[in-house]
């Protein structure tokens, strides 16, 4: 197992690209099951997800090529048409083919996903939104049997905003017999990419980026080329990784229109942002002050940015709090960050942090990828040495990030244990 090791203390300068969105990639790569054919998907982040989601493919029958960020999926029917227990274990994004399957060969056998460090995890959305479709569920063996003879259309209304499920059904319905409605939908932009390269594919979709998403099923599909949109979530660990070393960056290729919430924070603590179509700029301006923040769906500031955000304002004085509205046990990492001397801890849902501690480092374990993240930025300012443990967390989801870091001045590096 990999460690990263971070000596702290190195101010960011530089400028750095942005990688593909590994959420917006993973639903994409599943909807290539739904027409044979010859995928090529471009700016795809290699990752352990995105691995992942490719030996999945690969399993149910497809070949698939991953060569410097494109991967080529061809798409000649399909034989198998499981999700086994070995993948859906390590990804429950895994869970993403189960609509697909079920859409065009009317059967699926997924694995069912346990908890994860976030929490319990459900999928009862993803599985009442496909039965309303006329899909028969059966669980068993740990596994969920799904089955039907014809998809078809209806009226799904989620009780609460969810991604997965919102990218499921959509991947369902799109060859289901009539017409399905989904309300209360997410509008995260993976959702709306995804919902472009379906009607791209040839699928009818309509209100596309907002809560109701309308789908006129149609018979047939076909296969198509992209390119990913960049990792709003990738971006934003940069522009946290610079704020906290009070250094100057810019990311090239990224989407800050993605990124209004997280944005207005980082200005409101107080630094100064240059923001074009494609990049964004960060500046020290040296006053500083504490913020509040709640997390929620997009457009609202986003969960996977919470522990990140909590250790740039670890380091910033004064009190600042992040209320957890999505994942409640997204809070593993706390108890990593005062092992840094942060005085950070939690009341409910909330994350309350006393910011201005020094940080010192010490040796850390990553219990996720967004927590593998927030060390990461916690120890660019710590005094002395932090050493990282666990890091195939941090692989799951950011490419190189050690690297990128690197090249931007930090003193960095991976070692093997
Ligand atoms: C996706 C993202 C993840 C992000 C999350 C929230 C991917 C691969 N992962 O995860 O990085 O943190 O969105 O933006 O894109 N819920 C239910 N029942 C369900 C499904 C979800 O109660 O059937 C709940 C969850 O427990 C959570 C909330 O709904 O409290 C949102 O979860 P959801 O949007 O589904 O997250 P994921 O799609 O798993």
């Amino acid at each position: 197992m990999d460690k990263i090791i971070v000596r702290g203390g190195k101010k960011l300068t530089g400028t750095i690209f942005s990688s593909g969105s590994k959420n917006a990639g993973l639903p994409i790569m599943a909807a290539s099951i739904l027409a044979e054919g010859k995928y090529i998907l471009r700016n795809v982040p290699d990752i352990t997800d995105i691995q992942t989601m490719i030996k999945l493919l690969r399993i149910i029958g497809a070949e698939v090529v991953f060569n410097k960020n494109e991967l080529t999926i061809i798409n000649k029917g399909f034989s198998r048409y499981e999700a086994p227990y070995d993948l859906v274990k390590t990804m429950r994004a895994s869970i993403y083919v189960l609509g697909p399957l079920l859409a065009r060969f009317g059967k699926a056998k997924v694995s069912f996903p346990g908890g994860c460090a976030l929490g319990a995890r459900p999928i009862n959305l993803h599985l009442e939104g496909l039965q309303k479709l006329g899909t028969t569920i059966e669980i068993k063996h740990g596994y969920i049997y799904a089955y039907t003879d014809k998809l078809k259309g209806g009226k799904i209304f989620f009780e609460k905003k969810s991604v997965g499920a919102t990218a499921n059904i959509l991947m369902a319905s799109v060859l289901a017999q009539g017409i399905t409605t989904i309300e209360n939908a997410s509008c995260e932009p993976e959702i709306t990419s995804l919902a472009h390269f379906l009607n791209k594919m040839g699928a009818k979709i309509k209100g596309i980026g907002t809560e109701v998403l309308t789908i006129q099923g149609v018979k047939t599909l076909h296969s198509i080329d992209t390119t990913l949109i960049s990792d709003r979530i990738e971006t934003a660990t940069f522009l946290l990784s610079a704020a906290i070393t009070n250094g100057n960056i810019t990311i090239k290729n990224c989407s800050p229109v993605h990124l209004g919430f997280v944005l207005d924070k980082i200005k409101e603590i107080g630094f100064s942002l240059q923001i074009s179509k494609d990049t964004i700029s960060i500046t020290d301006k040296g006053e500083k002050k504490p913020v509040e923040i709640s997390t929620n769906p997009y457009p609202g500031f986003p969960t996977d940015l919470q522990p990140p955000f909590a250790a740039l304002l670890s380091t910033i004085k004064g009190k600042s709090i992040i209320y957890e509205n999505i994942f409640s046990d997204r809070v593993m990492y706390i108890s990593e960050l005062q092992r840094l001397g942060a005085d950070i801890k939690l009341n409910g849902n909330q994350i309350i942090i006393k910011g201005g501690n020094k940080l010192t480092g010490a040796p850390l374990i990553a219990s996720d990828i967004r927590a593998a993240a927030a060390l990461i930025i916690a120890a660019l300012a710590s005094n002395g040495k932090t050493e990282i443990s666990r890091v195939y967390h941090l692989d799951r989801g950011y490419e190189r990030l050690e690297e990128k870091l690197a090249k931007l001045g930090a003193d960095i590096e991976r070692v093997k244990d």
